[in-house]
């Protein structure tokens, strides 16, 4: 708390010296149709970002209305970090999704400004650029990243502030005058809106690529001398390769897999996973996909969430209810609950003790450090 009063005391400063020194000003105080400030003294010639598809990767499936450049990443990126999105400037979207936990933030479900709990679990932000036709919350509720950045500033139980707000907020900030003309093709401060904040925040998001799992290097990219262990080798058999080198399918790879090298750990679908045992679709305290849908059969489904960096998202399920893997395990090894929509692959799944034990080895090696540690996604301030 004390080193976020300090830091915005100094970007307060530093502000001002901009204004004095080398921003022009706006003059104008008087009320009525506020003229904005003039940018074009900036330069605007943004360069274009050369996405970096991992080898092995499917296609990303990148926004046409939204080209990345290095300055819209770089506004992104601030932004996301930043608590001028928040009503009282106190929580960014990096309050929630924290690079060391794979920009989930290890709570069953998070608080927002005002200290209210949410009532679902902070999703990971990893590989969004991969996913085919990209449906976003637990619930499928946005179909883009900048439209689902809307949200998160207007919930009033995440950071509960307008969008009007903001923009005048953004608009008064000499940085972020800057910061939007370079990125993007405006003129004049009253142009910094909703739209081009959100978009900026969709880049840096698609950003956030991981490929350098222990995984991808023994089992996608096979580099020479790095291999699973063999419970983790036994762990990814029973996992994804359907039965093909003699081991029992454990079915997960329906639902947690995608493309020829499998490297999303999602299929970016919805389905009922059996977490609760009920009798009829209206009995769900979550109806997830259906209250989004108004498809009684689309309630209890939620989002295959990407399996990638699991070890570091605890705790589990669009509800937070499974505080370990180990828990998860036990949740799956029996076929989970019997409900009228649960998919037809997870009451077949028969796990045992050593079962158990391989795959969570097994998703171990997905843990990918060079991810969260990656410079070009932490805290600008
Ligand atoms: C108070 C905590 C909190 C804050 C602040 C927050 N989020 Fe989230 N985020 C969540 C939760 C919880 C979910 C799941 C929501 C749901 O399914 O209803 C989520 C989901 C998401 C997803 C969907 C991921 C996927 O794979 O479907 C994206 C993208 C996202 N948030 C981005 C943002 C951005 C951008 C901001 C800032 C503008 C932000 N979040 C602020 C908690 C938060
Ligand atoms: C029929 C599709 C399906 C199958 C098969 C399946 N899962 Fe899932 N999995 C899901 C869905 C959907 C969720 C999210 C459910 C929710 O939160 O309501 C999920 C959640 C998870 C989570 C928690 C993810 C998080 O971020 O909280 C883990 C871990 C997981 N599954 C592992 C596995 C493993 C291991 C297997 C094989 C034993 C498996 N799953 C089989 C669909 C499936």
């Amino acid at each position: 708390m004390k080193s976020h009063h300090l830091l915005i005391l100094l970007f307060a400063l530093i502000c001002a010296c901009c204004n004095d020194d080398n921003m022009p000003m706006d003059d104008d105080t008087g009320g009525g149709g506020d003229p904005g400030i003039d940018l074009t003294d900036i330069d605007h010639n943004p360069t274009s970002y050369d996405f970096p598809t991992p080898a092995f990767f499917p296609e990303p499936n990148l926004p046409a209305d939204n080209p990345l450049t290095d300055e819209g990443i770089k506004l992104g990126r601030r932004l996301f970090y930043d608590p001028i999105l928040s009503k009282d400037n106190s929580m960014s979207c990096a309050s929630c999704h924290i690079p060391s936990a794979s920009f989930a933030d290890n709570l069953p479900t998070p608080f927002g400004v005002d200290n209210e709990a949410g009532a679902r679990n902070t999703m990971a932000l990893i590989n969004l650029a991969f996913v085919p036709n990209l449906t976003l919350n637990w619930d499928g509720k946005f179909h883009s990243l900048a439209e689902q950045a809307i949200e998160p500033v207007e919930n009033s139980i995440e950071l509960d502030e307008s969008w009007d707000n903001v923009e005048e907020k953004l608009r008064n900030d000499s940085i972020y005058r800057q910061y939007f003309r370079e990125a993007f093709d405006i003129e004049n401060s009253n142009e910094i809106t909703r739209d081009l904040a959100t978009k900026a925040i969709e880049q840096f998001e698609l950003t956030l690529i991981s490929s350098d799992s222990y995984y991808d290097r023994a089992a996608v990219r096979i580099e020479p001398g790095v291999f699973l262990d063999d419970d983790a080798a036994r762990g990814m058999a029973l996992f994804q390769d359907e039965g093909a080198t003699g081991e029992k399918d454990a079915q997960c790879w329906h639902c947690h897999s995608f493309g020829a090298n499998k490297t999303l750990f999602t299929n970016g679908g919805f389905f009922n996973n059996g977490l609760d045992e009920v009798d009829s679709l209206t009995d769900f305290e979550d109806a997830g996909l259906g209250a989004v849908t108004g498809d009684l059969g689309d309630n209890g489904r939620f989002k295959a969430p990407t399996l990638r960096n699991i070890a570091l998202t605890a705790p589990y399920m669009h509800d937070g209810r499974f505080a370990t893997l180990e828990e998860v395990m036990d949740h799956y090894a029996d076929g989970g609950h019997p409900a009228p929509n649960v998919d037809a692959f997870v009451p077949i799944i028969d796990l045992d003790e050593q079962d158990k034990a391989d795959i969570i080895a097994f998703l171990h090696t997905l843990t990918d450090t060079t991810f969260t540690q990656n410079p070009a996604y932490q805290n600008p301030f």
